[in-house]
């Protein structure tokens, strides 16, 4: 049976890395039909680099790259490199990959490929600022229904905001694009910083990642290794939560997640708010649900796929 068909739109970044090495990892459960990257955790000419590069360590030259919008819809960019490194990948070796980015804009390929694919075929999987996918639906509101399903790491509830107060990193980097896909009608689920950070690479964890074998999973282990040191100084002080992972173990294997529905709204305008997500599980006919929202991880079953897919990946 084939694999799922998955656009996978990032910002690598550290914790992206790793979901396109898992991703890349599961062929049979997965088809890959391209990476496409934005502007967030570092600029996007670095974030297109970083998913070449991680191409080539999940030896996938077979996935092509495609580079896209370079700023947020209308705010101003913000970055994380304090998070991910100056490169987006951490203490990695950057070197110029083999081969860059495909000359057309990802905004471009995901238009053409949900206009050219069957209707209803295509899965999205976000884990970065949602800019491509709403620049797309505004050039071509067309491929809204013909979108399968969209799988986004955002925002937060119970857990409070990573950014601001109140605020996750990807929702923040761009709400105004994060508002315009949720109210698209688009088929939603996201997994936001509620279940993210019940998903943590202890030690224990990444010294069983660190004896597998493989590029892949000795990538990473670097990448893991220098999150924890990112997050016991800037972070929760704990051991680094696997956020945009997430996204891919939802696909993988659903039940590792429990979602509820719910109305989902964005906060586009508040100085101090910006980028909020309010989730109201208080659903009915005068406030339909319009997203599934993530509210509990089973984080055992969560890396025991991990270590599965690590130790198949090459
Ligand atoms: O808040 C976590 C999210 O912000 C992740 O996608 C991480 O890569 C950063 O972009
Ligand atoms: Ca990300």
């Amino acid at each position: 049976m084939p694999g799922l068909p998955l656009i996978i739109d990032c910002d690598p970044g550290v914790d992206d890395a790793i979901a396109l090495l898992l991703a890349l990892a599961a062929p049979d459960a997965l088809e890959v039909l391209a990476i496409t990257t934005v502007a967030g955790n570092v600029g996007g000419d670095l974030t297109a680099r970083n998913a070449c590069l991680v191409r080539e360590i999940a030896s996938r030259p077979d996935v092509p790259v495609f580079a896209g919008m370079e700023r947020p819809l209308s705010r101003e960019p913000v970055a994380a490199d304090h998070f991910h490194g100056v490169s987006g990948l951490g203490d990695l070796p950057v070197p110029t990959p083999a081969r860059g980015p495909e000359p057309l804009h990802a905004v471009d390929y995901l238009v053409e490929t949900l206009r050219s694919r069957p209707s209803g075929e295509v899965t999205l999987a976000l884990t970065g600022p949602m800019t491509n996918l709403a620049e797309a639906m505004r050039r071509a509101p067309d491929i809204i229904p013909r979108i399968r399903r969209v799988v986004a790491m955002g925002g937060a509830r119970r857990e409070g905001g990573n950014i601001t107060a109140s605020a996750e990193f990807n929702i923040f980097a761009d709400p105004h694009a994060a508002d315009e896909v949720v109210r698209s009608g688009v088929e939603l689920a996201l997994l936001g910083l509620d279940v993210t950070h019940q998903v943590t690479a202890t030690e224990a964890r990444r010294r069983k990642i660190s004896e597998l074998s493989g590029a892949s999973a000795a990538a990473a282990s670097r990448l893991l290794a220098f999150s924890a040191g990112t997050e016991a100084r800037l972070g929760t002080g704990g051991p680094p939560p696997l956020h945009d992972p997430c996204v891919i173990l939802a696909l993988l294997d659903p039940g590792t997640f429990r979602f509820r529905p719910c109305a989902l709204a964005i906060e586009t305008s508040s100085p101090l708010t910006l980028g909020h997500t309010a989730v109201e599980y208080r659903v009915g006919p005068e406030r339909p649900a319009n997203a599934d929202w993530a509210v509990d991880a089973d984080s055992d079953r969560a890396f025991d796929l991990i270590y599965r897919l690590l130790g198949q990946a090459a």
